[in-house]
Parts: C-alpha cells; sequence; structure tokens
C-alpha cells in the first residue's frame, strides 16, 4: 500500500509499522481539513507519555535558559504535563490574544509557503508525535515543537507581530529575498537568543523544545551578536545542531534589529 509519508532510511520508525501507520492517518486527517477548526487527534496513551517524558526533561532546562516569562505562556495555553494539547484547544486561546492560529500540515512543506501562509495569521503546524524510542530527538518538526516551541512563543508580546512581519515580506518575495527571509526566520523565530540577567535565554522554538539544543546555549554552540545581515547570508542545516547562535542583548535589540531589517520588506 502506498504510503503518504515517507521516512528516511535512518528514521527511528522507518522500522516500525505501526508508527508509519499513525503517521499516515495523521497526515491524512491534515490533508483531507479544509479550514475551520483543526482535526481533533486521538493521542494514544504511549504518545501522551512521550510527551511527558520531554517535559520532564525540559523542565530543569526550562528553568536554566527559557526566558523567566516563558513558563507562564505556557500555562495560559493550558498544557498539562499528561496530555498532548489540541490544536482547537490552543486556537482558541491564541487566536483572541495574538490574531494568530495554526492550522494543520501532513508535514514538512516549503519555506515559501509557509511564510505566506504567516504573513495572514496562520500558523502552519504538524500534529504527529516523534518515534517513542527516541524521545529526546526528532529529525523533523512534531507536535512538540509546535506547540513546546512555537505556540507558547507567539503569546510573547512582540514575537506575533514579528512572525506576521517576516511573513509578510516573504509575500511575493524575489526568490533572493525569500531565501534571506527564511534563513532570518529560522536565526531568530528557531534558534534565537538574548541575554536576561546576564544569561543568554532561548527565544526560538527550536530551541525551547529541543532537550539537546537549548543546552548548547551553555556550551558546544558559538554565540555570534544579534546581526541581521548575518543571519539574511548565513545558510543552515536543518537536520544537525546549530553551530551558532545569535544572541541579542535584550529584547528592545532583538525586536528592534529585526524590524529595522524588515523595514523596506514587509
Ligand atoms: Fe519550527
Amino acid at each position: 500500500m502506498p504510503r503518504l509519508v515517507e521516512l528516511d532510511r535512518d528514521h527511528p520508525g522507518f522500522r516500525d509499522p505501526g508508527y508509519r501507520e499513525r503517521r499516515d492517518a495523521i497526515a491524512e486527517a491534515a490533508l483531507n481539513h479544509r479550514g475551520g477548526p483543526p482535526p481533533q487527534i486521538n493521542y494514544t496513551q504511549e504518545e501522551n507519555r512521550v510527551w511527558s517524558e520531554i517535559w520532564t526533561h525540559l523542565a530543569p532546562l526550562h528553568q536554566r535558559f527559557a526566558p523567566a516569562g516563558y513558563r507562564s505562556l505556557c500555562s495560559r495555553l493550558g498544557f498539562e504535563e499528561g496530555r498532548i494539547p489540541q490544536m482547537r484547544d490552543i486556537n482558541e486561546r491564541l487566536l483572541p490574544a495574538t490574531g494568530f492560529q495554526m492550522q494543520p500540515v501532513a508535514g514538512l512543506i516549503e519555506a515559501s509557503e509557509f511564510l505566506t501562509q504567516l504573513g495572514g495569521g496562520v500558523f502552519l503546524a504538524t500534529q504527529y508525535v516523534r518515534h517513542p524510542s527516541t524521545p529526546l530527538y526528532t529529525p523533523e518538526p512534531d507536535v512538540v515543537h509546535e506547540v513546546v516551541g512555537h505556540a507558547a512563543s507567539f503569546l510573547h508580546p512582540g514575537i506575533a507581530d514579528l512572525n506576521r512581519m517576516l511573513g509578510r515580506a516573504a509575500q511575493g518575495a524575489p526568490e533572493p529575498i525569500l531565501t534571506q527571509i527564511e534563513r532570518v526566520y529560522w536565526w531568530t523565530m528557531e534558534f534565537g537568543a538574548l541575554i536576561e540577567d546576564g544569561h543568554p535565554r532561548a527565544f526560538g522554538a527550536g530551541l525551547l523544545s529541543s532537550f539537546g539544543e537549548i543546552r548548547r546555549l551553555e556550551e558546544g554552540a558559538n554565540l555570534l551578536d544579534f546581526d541581521v545581515e548575518a543571519m539574511a547570508s548565513r545558510d543552515y542545516d536543518p537536520t544537525d545542531y546549530q553551530p551558532v547562535i545569535f544572541v541579542a542583548s535584550c529584547w528592545e535589540e532583538f525586536d528592534g534589529k529585526l524590524r529595522e531589517w524588515l523595514g523596506g520588506r514587509a
């Protein structure tokens, strides 16, 4: 039977027929979705267990490396330790607060499509869960990354606005500019950081949702000044740890420099 979701041979779920069927079913739900509240996914006990295990490991790291207000943003979204939140429930809180809603996609999509939708207030996100054999690692964005990283960040004053600006700048942009915006999105909204109380704190969703990456703020990654031009010209590899993290001295620098760079593009 042809599969909807292709997995690489080294994907942790490649040889697990049950996992692959599950991925196909969740992808199908996304493909059949035609607007309105996102499909309800009845997460299994095992999937919820993966979520719990991730929280157990991430919570102490968030205390050390996330901005002070991050946990309260998570509780505003109603996250519970033993249950993966439903995208439709997140939207009920996200939409009135930010004007943004999440909508499901079956898997990785083109950056241009992602950014274009972002400009219109739609954050395209996955609903599947990583393979249970590797709860602390996923080779592709899963529901944990989307909600722990992106959905919570959107409630930060200013982040939703910057997302919208990045998305609008991408709409109709010629290819070279689109590539620059895509890179800037990566180095800010996925892997950006800023100094709080004298220490670098994770601001990007890729850092906040990754057990392995967030610790590299302390050791492993080269911390660079927050230079948006440098981000725009720096390519990235989504399949590996990021060798550098751009760190702003404060929120005002993060916000101000990004707005300035976007200035003629949004
Ligand atoms: Fe992401």
